[in-house]
């Protein structure tokens, strides 16, 4: 006999910023009675854990090291299309033969090939955006032909629906010089070729905090925001939720990290981390030393393998005003009382955590879509500054420092706080019962109920 409820796949791109989001959501779903299970590779598979929600590998051909393993980017994705294309279609097929099948995948955006097998079996197809919707529409644009690239460096602002005007240096970091990063762009764009094939297209947003874009695409793709991911434990600590981080691939310094904010005061710390793939030089490594020493605040800093790039004297005078890690859990930092600050590289996931955390940002973009996230975060949500770059494209310590100063006790630091107050409320909201994502999510789980049923 079937079982009665849906069963949904999710399948994630095996990075910390994709399997983050993309595990919170299926979790999300198993709650409301869905049978979920994560698809991830062999690689990153034993990374993974949760209760609620099965955990299957499929291959991306390279089931020892993953994309390190791998020749090239280029050679990396073909392989995870064909390799994962049958892997996955093979797990669907072992499901089905089973009490549970699949009726439905939901999809990392950076693996637009599992439509083409959601489509093979017969069952729906929903594509899982781990960007803003802001973002993933100007992406859109371009493969509509509505923006042509290189975009030129003498364009002063460019208009889009639903979008702020936006100048050169607020795109995403790919459009102004694709031949950077062309394997991402190529892949970027591809999966916006079949947005509006999908049954949903999910984003780890929520209505209120893009408003004006969900508006403008209304009609045009299938947009259903069910954001923030963020566990409810850690976006309001009155609720006794699930703290269980449930995926980190690298080894995590938390309770060291706990221990040391435990002994600093209410929102005095400044917390730094430049997420999971961006790499900092050695030159702006210590301009970041030497920013945090003048701006005279304790930090956490987390160095994952950019330890070495700090200067020895900045190392061997931290103790006492900082403390530095290789990684940690992100959202048990944010949600710590003692923090007061982020300086972030604006990550997608980092962006969304602190703002539905509440905690106000410098933002440090470096590449991809941050440095538009950066500008939300400065200009439209107004919950933080953003630091400028010099000539030579570096943060300097003192730029760093002011910013620091302007988030933490400047003349903007009262609005900033509540702004950051604000939207932590409407985040929460969201995904409360009866919030404007909660209410998309039962809407799809109900759809899969009722057909399974
Ligand atoms: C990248 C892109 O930068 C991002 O914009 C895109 O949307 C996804 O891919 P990443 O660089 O990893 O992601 O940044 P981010 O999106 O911020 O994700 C990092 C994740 O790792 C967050 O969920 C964060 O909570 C977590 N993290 C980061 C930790 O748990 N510990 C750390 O020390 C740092």
């Amino acid at each position: 006999m079937n079982n009665q409820r849906g069963h949904v796949i999710v399948l994630t791109y095996p990075a910390q910023g994709h399997i983050n989001p993309l595990l919170q959501f299926a979790k999300r779903l198993a709650s409301k009675g869905l049978k979920v299970t994560l698809a991830t590779t062999h690689y990153t598979v034993k990374s993974i854990h949760s209760a609620t929600v099965g955990v299957e590998p499929i291959s991306d051909g390279f089931d020892e090291a993953g994309f390190k393993q791998a020749p090239s980017l280029e050679a990396y994705l073909d392989s995870f299309k064909s390799v994962g294309s049958k892997t996955l279609a093979e797990l669907i097929s072992k499901f089905n033969d089973s009490a549970s099948p699949v009726n439905c995948i939901v999809y990392d955006s950076l693996l637009p090939w599992a439509l083409h097998v959601a489509r093979q079996f017969g069952i729906y197809g929903a594509v899982f955006l781990t960007n803003s919707a802001s973002v993933c529409s100007m992406y859109w644009h371009i493969h509509h032909g509505h923006l042509t690239l290189p975009v030129k460096q003498e364009t002063e602002q460019l208009l889009l629906p639903g979008l702020p005007p936006l100048g050169i240096s607020n795109l995403p970091g790919f459009l102004g010089q694709p031949a950077v990063a062309s394997a991402y762009l190529t892949l970027i764009l591809e999966k916006f070729g079949l947005l509006e094939e999908n049954d949903w297209v999910f984003c780890n947003s929520f209505e209120e905090l893009e408003s004006e874009l969900v508006k403008a695409m209304k009609g045009l793709w299938p947009l259903v925001m069910t954001g923030p991911t963020v566990p409810s434990a850690y976006l309001d600590q009155q609720i006794n939720g699930d703290r269980t981080y449930g995926a980190s691939l690298w080894e995590l310094s938390s309770d060291q990290c706990l221990r040391w904010l435990e002994t600093q005061p209410p929102k005095s710390v400044v917390y730094v981390s430049f997420g999971s793939m961006a790499d900092i030089t050695s030159q702006q490594a210590e301009e970041i030393a030497w920013g945090l020493i003048a701006s005279n605040v304790h930090f956490l800093l987390v160095a994952r393998n950019s330890g070495d790039k700090f200067p020895s004297s900045f190392l061997n005078s931290v103790q006492g005003r900082g403390l530095i890690v290789p990684w940690c859990n992100q959202l048990e930092v944010l949600a710590h009382p003692a923090v007061g600050c982020f300086v972030t590289h604006c990550g997608w996931n980092s962006t969304l955590e602190a703002l539905s955390i509440g905690v106000p940002m410098v933002a440090f973009p470096q590449w991809s879509d941050q440095p538009t996230n950066a500008m939300f975060v400065e200009e439209l949500w107004r919950v933080g500054v953003k630091a400028k770059k010099n000539k030579e494209g570096i943060v300097s310590r003192d730029e760093l420092e002011m910013c620091i100063m302007e988030v933490m006790v400047g003349t903007k630091s009262e609005e900033i706080k509540e702004n950051a107050s604000k939207w932590r409320k409407l985040a929460i909201r969201a995904v409360s019962s009866g919030g404007s994502s909660d209410k998309n999510i039962n809407e799809f789980v109900g759809k899969l109920m009722k057909e399974r049923g």
